[in-house]
């Protein structure tokens, strides 16, 4: 069977799963995520797994066993006008890869579970990686009365699409019960095509946190307020995003970068008294993205100062620096030199996962797949079938290995 080239087709099928655009855009417990679940279920029953919806929103698929579960899996939502991989991919392909040991006979004995997690991206709501927060008991609840840009709760879209956010807290899951998370990734950057690798063994997840940094000046008439003694949040706010910037790029393997920008009252004769940004900031070592978001701090001060306009900065989101279990790295590795890829590629991930808040419950494990020219968050994004079938090859021969 050429399982790669399987993969490419429900790939392409749930790419329609989308708000109109250039490349796909699927957010949590919207209609395109239904239709999504809908070709999900379809998957893992062919992989001969049983499909339930948890309370968070994930849906799960199990396969029963003998001892503690491996769990598999990744997101189905996505970036607006991302590509056809990011997140989706890990689902379809850990299905596929159990598809492949059934048609071949062959049973793990213990129990396995594929989880399609409902949002990872936090495109939607100011909030991300709820399902694996879930399981891993990490969730905060006031997420659940976060609202979107149309001022929906979070807890009113999950309850309404089929989850129970009132039952969310309950769905942490025994450590002793959980083996090991595996999650197979998109790269989402060019290490892997530069080192002309299939696959990679991811070693760590950075940390990631965002910040909204507000600045409050004086609205007044453009036209007839002088220069001087202007108290404009928008100039203030200008000066902070280039500082940000290039503080950030005198640290090594820190990304700092601000990702929104609200203006009020936003008219073509009005001063800004508002603007409201998001700071968002990363790096493989907390203690360096500790430091730099201090630093900030002092830099939107200085920033506001200078242009008479005051200043807050409130972090709404944290997620530390992860590393993958040297022994699942190890599993990788031999996975991927048994199929016949000598030379195996280590590799740190400068994007997020779901695997950054399963590191909370259980040993976290990722197989990175090569992403032409590192392409992703955009409707560009590709990823070879002959290098998802090598991911799948390595993910089947490792699910066999945890199981000797
Ligand atoms: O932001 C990230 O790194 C991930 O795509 N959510
Ligand atoms: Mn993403
Ligand atoms: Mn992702």
């Amino acid at each position: 069977m050429d399982w790669g080239r399987i993969a490419q087709e429900r790939l392409a099928e749930i790419a329609t799963c989308s708000l109109p655009g250039a490349g796909v855009t699927r957010f949590p417990f919207t209609p395109e995520h239904r239709d999504a679940l809908n070709l999900i279920r379809v998957w893992m029953d062919r992989a001969g797994l049983v499909t339930s919806l948890d309370a968070a929103g994930t849906l799960v698929g199990h396969a029963p066993g003998e001892g503690p579960s491996v769990l598999l899996g990744s997101h189905q939502d996505s970036v607006r006008d991302a590509g056809r991989y990011d997140g989706i991919m890990g689902i379809a392909l850990a299905c596929l890869a159990l598809e492949k040991l059934r048609v071949e006979g062959i049973a793990l004995g213990y129990p396995v579970e594929v989880l399609a997690f409902a949002d990872e991206e936090g495109v939607r709501f100011p909030t991300a990686l709820l399902g694996p927060r879930a399981l891993a008991g990490t969730i905060d609840s006031n997420v659940f009365d976060m609202v979107d840009s149309d001022g929906v709760r979070l807890r009113d879209a999950l309850d309404a699409f089929g989850g129970k956010s009132d039952d969310v807290t309950a769905l942490g899951r025994n450590p002793a019960d959980v083996r090991c998370y595996l999650e197979v990734h998109i790269e989402q950057g060019p290490v892997l095509e530069t080192r002309d690798s299939p696959v990679g063994v991811v070693t760590g997840i950075c940390g990631i946190e965002r910040n909204t940094v507000t600045f409050r000046g004086e609205t007044g008439h453009a036209g007839t307020v002088p220069m001087q003694g202007r108290s404009d949040a928008l100039v203030a706010a200008a000066d902070f995003i280039r500082a940000a910037h290039d503080a950030a790029r005198k640290v090594q393997d820190l990304r700092a970068t601000v990702v929104t920008c609200r203006i009020s009252p936003g008219v073509a004769n009005g001063i800004p008294d508002l603007t409201e940004l998001t700071l968002e900031i990363r790096a493989p070592n907390d203690s360096i993205r500790e430091d730099f978001a201090a630093k900030m701090k002092a830099e939107a001060k200085i920033c506001a100062d200078r242009r008479g306009t005051s200043f807050a900065i409130e972090r709404t989101y944290l997620q530390p620096a992860v590393p993958c279990a040297q022994n699942l790295c190890d599993v990788l590795s031999k996975s991927i030199a048994a199929t016949g890829h000598a030379g195996v590629v280590t590799l740190p991930s400068g994007a997020t996962h779901d695997a950054s808040a399963m590191a909370d419950l259980c040993d976290i494990g990722m197989l990175f797949v090569r992403c032409r020219h590192g392409l992703s968050h955009r409707p560009e994004e590709f990823a070879s079938a002959e290098n998802m079938g090598v991911a799948i090859d390595v993910l089947a021969n490792t699910l066999m290995v945890l199981g000797q």
